[in-house]
């Protein structure tokens, strides 16, 4: 973050969002799947930071009034509370297309593979993506939608950056399409599996570890639990995690941190 300078304001707002105790769960995947085949992690440190940029902005810009309007995110004010909801778009924005300019001035990746990169990242971060389920996310509050309508929502706001974190790897380190399919199809399964916990921890959980405060309810969300009661919810989320687990334990060796991180995802109580 150091070469954002001036406006000194603004760099110090990007970094309120950014550098805060997040989880981190996107750059750890991103890493994992480098140990999962071998590989040093260089060509993916760029990639993972654009990666929890993007991330990052979405959560500033889901906070705003207009959208979930929350106060609290990682125990601290949200970015707008903090800094005044045109400097938080403004943060938003910035970090959005920051994260493209990180990947296209990286040096530890070729030309045609950070091509690539650009094009998936900004087609999983967009209409096609994390836009399009934060859309119908909040187009369907104070109204009960169809569990189709629900699984897109999941599926495209918290599933694709989720699937981005494991097929940016894939691509940079050019491992074969058979492996990247499965691969994918694990990342659907922990993405619908991380959104369905975030709506349970949004009833069960505890600020002094969520460091969120609930608001599903409040706004009438369409969530998991909204729709199918705590219990069932949770069953659905095991069974998102357990074929998940089978996927790696089938295709894959050396895949026991994967899994283990893949059990946090069902288990995590932040
Ligand atoms: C929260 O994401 C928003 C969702 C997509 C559910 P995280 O739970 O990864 O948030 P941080 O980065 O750890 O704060
Ligand atoms: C947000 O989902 C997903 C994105 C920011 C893309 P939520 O609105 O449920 O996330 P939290 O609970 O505020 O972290
Ligand atoms: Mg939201
Ligand atoms: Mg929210
Ligand atoms: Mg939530």
């Amino acid at each position: 973050m150091e070469k954002y300078k001036y406006p000194e304001e603004l760099s110090e707002a990007m970094k309120y969002a950014v550098m805060n105790g997040g989880k981190r769960i996107r750059p750890i995947l991103m890493y994992m799947i480098c140990d999962l085949f071998g590989k040093k992690y260089d060509k993916i440190e760029d990639m993972a930071t654009a990666l929890e940029f993007i991330h990052c902005y979405s959560l500033v810009h889901d906070d705003l009034p207009a959208m979930d309007n929350d106060m609290y995110r990682r125990g601290k004010l949200t970015t707008h509370v903090k800094y005044g909801e045109s400097t938080a778009i403004l943060v938003g924005d910035v970090l959005l297309t920051e994260a493209f300019n990180v990947i296209a001035e990286s040096e530890k990746t070729d030309d045609t593979a950070k091509a690539k990169i650009i094009a998936k990242l900004s087609e999983y971060a967009g209409f096609y993506g994390m836009i399009g389920g934060q859309f119908m996310d909040i187009k369907s509050e104070h109204t009960r939608v169809s569990y189709d309508t629900l699984k897109y929502i999941h599926a495209n706001k918290t599933g694709k950056l989720i699937t981005a974190a494991i097929e940016l790897p894939l691509i940079a380190l050019d491992i074969e399409e058979s492996k990247r399919e499965k691969l994918v199809g694990y990342s659907e399964l922990i993405g619908t599996a991380f959104q369905i916990k975030d709506d349970i921890l949004d009833i069960e959980g505890k600020f002094e570890e969520t460091g969120k405060q609930a608001s599903d309810e409040k706004l009438e969300k369409t969530t998991y639990p909204s729709l199918f009661g705590l219990e069932k919810s949770k069953e659905l989320l095991n069974e998102c995690i357990s074929k998940a687990k089978k996927i790696l334990e089938e295709n894959f060796e050396n895949n026991g941190l994967l899994i283990e991180l893949t059990d946090y995802f069902g288990n995590r109580g932040a």
